[in-house]
């Protein structure tokens, strides 16, 4: 930085930050595609009517140091995130400052000239944490297919709280309580929170998992967003429900329980807890699946149906029958959620182009009151899955089998 660039930025910022800034970004210019971004943030006093006129003094005083520094090591393309809305980017090899304001043109334009629940100047503590804006208030064209995918995401799951909300009255004494099982990094819990913040509906959601080390960063990035009533725990899907930890997050038993790419058969360990417990609401995005593959390679393939499908090469082929076995462990997890009184919808999660595991499993119990599994009609799909050689574990976890056999 030439002390004529210093001079001009000295000259600006002070009238230009006199109510504080968020961050600065200061970043290499990237030279290919490829390039890994190099970038340092610098988090600035805070931006604010009531941020103190001599802490911002010497605080530009710092940042133009460090911004000094920044460009001395590369670091020349510097961008102050002054909020939510406004940015001031300069080259620092010359200083001159132009500020960038995210009105509702440009904001549409970010957005894939579409509107979207997540909007960046309303929601960017929430898309910086999960890792779609970048820290200089943009959002790059590759994060631009997951934002849209979250965006997607909110959506499906919204009718699903709508409904919640028609049983009963959402206030904050009586919020919608959303169990979060298997919750790893936690992004779908923070996308449920985030657009329920958005349409002001009082939440507590606890999210579990057995990793520490996700529970941990999930915490991080709940504090981060400023989101209210979330909570994370290290628990078992197992141990979760009727975890004490558990009830006192949510006050009262889960409207909603998700499991959102919970591993193999740990899907149906949420499952099976969720029509246990009688939960009003289930969504569910199934992971991957090798139980019945494993199985249904044990099936003679040239038997005559009924019990095998009628197209042996269903059986016969390595790949075929993966897929197919997919596609029935999910068939069969929603003959039995209606068998046990929820009526379910199947929905694409996000386009096949970006997962195989892309089915959002909807399911919303018909009636209120305890849970009477008497009731539950497992016969048929029991008999159905007797004939076809397999036994899944959903099946077996509802009719009491031991577990794991
Ligand atoms: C593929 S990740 C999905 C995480 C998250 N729901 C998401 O979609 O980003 C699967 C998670 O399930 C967790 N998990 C697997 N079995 C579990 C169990 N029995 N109880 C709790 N968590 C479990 C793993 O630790 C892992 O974080």
């Amino acid at each position: 930085m030439t002390k004529a660039s210093r001079g001009r930025l000295r000259r600006a910022l002070p009238r230009k930050l006199s109510r504080g800034w968020e961050r600065a970004v200061f970043a290499a210019p990237q030279s290919g595609a490829d390039d890994e971004p190099r970038e340092q943030v610098l988090e600035g006093p805070g931006a604010g009517d009531e941020v103190d006129e001599a802490r911002v003094a010497a605080a530009i005083e710092a940042l133009l140091d460090a911004a000094e520094a920044a460009a001395a090591d590369g670091l020349t393309k510097q961008t102050i995130v002054v909020d939510d809305r406004r940015r001031l980017t300069y080259d620092a090899r010359h200083g001159h400052l132009k500020t960038k304001t995210l009105d509702a043109a440009t904001a549409r334009k970010v957005m894939g000239g579409k509107e979207r629940l997540f909007r960046p100047d309303r929601s960017a503590a929430f898309l910086r944490a999960i890792g779609i804006m970048n820290a200089d208030g943009t959002i790059s064209t590759r994060h631009a297919r997951k934002y849209k995918q979250i965006s997607h995401l909110a959506e499906l799951c919204r009718p699903t709280w709508e409904r919640v909300a028609k049983r009963r009255e959402l206030t904050d004494e009586a919020p919608l309580r959303v169990l979060d099982l298997a919750c790893g990094n936690a992004y779908l819990s923070f996308v449920i929170a985030e657009a329920l913040r958005l349409a002001e509906v009082p939440l507590r959601l606890h999210g579990v998992d057995v990793r520490d080390d996700l529970i941990a960063r999930a915490r991080g990035r709940a504090a981060e967003i400023g989101l209210e009533g979330l909570s994370f725990a290290r628990a078992t899907i197992a141990a979760a429900y009727a975890a004490a930890e558990t009830r006192d997050a949510l006050g009262g038993p889960p409207d909603i329980i998700v499991a959102l790419h919970a591993c193999d058969t740990a899907t149906d360990e949420a499952l099976e807890l969720a029509i246990r417990s009688g939960a009003p609401a289930i969504l569910c995005v199934p992971c991957c699946q090798h139980e019945l593959a494993g199985q249904l390679a044990a099936v003679d393939a040239s038997a005559p149906p009924p019990g095998n499908p009628a197209i042996p090469a269903l059986l016969g082929h390595g790949l075929l029958r993966g897929a197919y076995a997919d596609a029935l462990t999910d068939a069969i997890r929603c003959e039995l959620l209606t068998a046990c009184g929820y009526q379910v919808d199947v929905v694409e999660f996000v386009g096949s182009e970006h997962t195989a595991k892309n089915l959002l499993i909807r399911a919303h119990r018909r009636r209120r009151g305890a849970v009477d599994p008497a009731a539950w009609e497992l016969a048929a799909v029991a008999d159905a899955c007797a004939r076809m050689g397999v036994s899944p574990s959903l099946l077996r976890r509802l009719e009491g089998a031991p577990r794991g056999a």
